[in-house]
């Protein structure tokens, strides 16, 4: 039952994991991001990989979700944290907050967005798009630690790699999304498809377009980022060891009744 972290902008390595190989993996789609590396974290083994490769080459409409998914799933992980920048549409999210998602409005545009692309067709459940259990257990972890979370709020998937206009965030608002990003669609359901848990500890970077004056700078991005890393770190130490047991939740049956 190992534990993988994809990281988005701003996140190439995570202080206080120890690199104990770099894996080129491959898939029947590609290879993945960037080599994947097995990393030590407090004692545990966890798998880390880099969303837009490890000098940040791959925009997020170009990610090859698939590859990522196949090759985590192909070394054995069962549970996927993504830690990604979003864009704060929820005035109550300002910049600095950590938000663990639980749902997802989806308005990315094209992108693969199954493994079932063929004559085996599936309808996977995504009521609940992230781990219900997995969401328990890092806010619970949060909790124990002190840890300032945001435990709910619902993620609009943007195509980008544009910034929205001010117009689609007010609708995005008017339809209940408290923070925007550009990948968690269509990972989170392809890890529902993989059978594999996900959660998605989302870092707010900035307030989105036309919630605050000014335009958006990717600096901006970075720079929160980095200022989160801390916070983050002790978070995944804190949730790690919890995280390590037998998994109890439905994602593991996700095909089961799916096919048709
Ligand atoms: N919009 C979309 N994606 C983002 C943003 C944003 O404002 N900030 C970080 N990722």
């Amino acid at each position: 039952n190992m534990i993988a972290i994809i990281t988005g902008s701003g996140v190439y390595e995570l202080s206080g994991l120890s690199v104990i190989e770099r894996i080129d993996a491959t898939s029947p789609f590609g290879p993945p991001s960037d080599r994947i590396v097995k990393c030590d974290l407090e004692g545990r083994t966890v798998m880390f990989l880099p969303r837009h490769g490890s000098s940040h080459t791959i925009p997020p409409h170009r990610v090859n979700y698939r590859a990522n998914i196949w090759a985590l799933k192909e070394l054995g992980v069962e549970r996927i944290i993504s830690v990604s920048a979003v864009g704060g549409i929820n005035r109550d999210f300002a910049p600095g907050s950590i938000v663990l998602a639980d749902q997802i409005l989806d308005f990315t545009k094209s992108r693969i967005s199954t493994f079932y692309d063929g004559d085996d067709v599936v309808h996977v459940d995504f009521t609940t798009p992230f781990c219900e259990d997995m969401r328990n257990i890092i806010s619970g972890a949060a909790e124990a630690e002190g840890i300032e979370l945001i435990t709910r709020g619902t993620y609009v998937a943007v195509e980008g790699p544009r910034l929205e206009t001010a117009a689609e965030i007010g609708f995005y608002r008017s339809a209940g999304a408290d923070v925007v990003g550009m990948t968690a669609m269509p990972e989170a359901v392809l890890a529902r498809e993989a059978e594999l848990c996900y959660a998605g500890i989302y870092v707010v970077t900035n307030y989105a377009a036309g919630i605050r004056d000014g335009r958006l700078t990717t600096d901006e991005v970075v720079v929160t980022m980095r200022r989160a890393d801390e916070t983050i770190k002790r978070l995944l130490a804190a949730g790690i060891e919890p995280l390590d047991g037998e998994r109890r939740c439905a994602c593991g049956n996700a095909l089961d009744n799916a096919r048709l």
